[in-house]
């Protein structure tokens, strides 16, 4: 099985106004492999969500060379970038991505069919995220933190090789980051995913194997000595 996760070189990304373009990435590169979580910090609008987005294959780059899970990207058709989001990658998004004409446990049952799986363990998931009571409950009748566990759940639940988490703990309060962080960590130490990590939660980013900081379109080691 094909270690290396992502291979990213050079990456460029630019976005289009009517007034001008912006270019967003710029050159940047990556490696990402099985077992290994990644922390990636930056100011607000330095790209983040853009990065993400091109390693899911909801966008394409400009320039550069993208390998996911051994696969050239640029031969990925649309069809092909679903199926890998079907049953390899899980996309934890910001607002979290739950369908809103279903309960949480039909949620995490979907998301698991999806991708082929008839166990999920699901209801095991809520109780560890202390989420048990919201299983009957439909997403707008949930908390923003209570929205951003079961998409957790959901997102383990379909058991993918790469997990890529747009601050998955952006909304819940310190105890419940607490209790979700391991989710991580334990599915990394079976060296059955890696895993991309959006974060400003120091807990989490500090149990990551590296931290690398996205600034001027390219990513860039951490150095936590030299930030204040
Ligand atoms: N669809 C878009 N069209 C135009 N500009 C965009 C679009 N999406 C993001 N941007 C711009 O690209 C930059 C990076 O955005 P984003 O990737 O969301 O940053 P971050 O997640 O780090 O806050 C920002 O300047 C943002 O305004
Ligand atoms: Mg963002």
């Amino acid at each position: 099985m094909n270690d290396i996760l992502i291979q990213a070189r050079d990456l460029c990304v630019s976005y289009r106004t009517s007034r001008e373009r912006i270019k967003v990435l710029r050159g940047l590169s990556l490696e990402l492999r099985r077992g290994e979580a990644v922390a990636i910090i930056g100011p607000s609008g330095s790209g983040k969500s853009t990065l993400l987005n091109l390693l899911n294959g909801l966008l394409r780059p400009d320039s550069g060379q993208l390998r996911v899970f051994g696969r050239e990207a640029a031969e990925l058709g649309e069809g092909d970038w679903a199926e890998l989001r079907r049953t390899r990658i899980a996309t934890l998004f910001q607002d979290g991505n739950l369908i809103p004409t279903l309960t949480v446990e039909r949620n995490i049952a979907f998301r698991a069919g999806l991708a082929g799986l008839q166990q999920h363990g699901g209801q095991a998931l809520l109780e560890h995220l202390d989420i048990a009571a919201t299983a009957q409950r439909y997403p707008d009748q949930l908390s923003g933190g209570q929205r951003q566990r079961a998409a957790l759940a959901c997102a383990f639940a379909m058991q993918p090789e790469l997990i890529l988490a747009d601050e998955p703990t952006g909304s819940l309060d310190q105890a419940t980051a607490q209790r979700a962080i391991p989710l991580f960590f334990d599915a990394i130490r079976e060296r059955t995913v890696g895993a991309l990590i959006v974060t400003h939660n120091a807990e989490l980013a500090r149990r990551c194997d590296r931290v690398l900081e996205l600034r001027q379109g390219a990513l860039n080691p951490w150095d936590s000595a030299l930030s204040s």
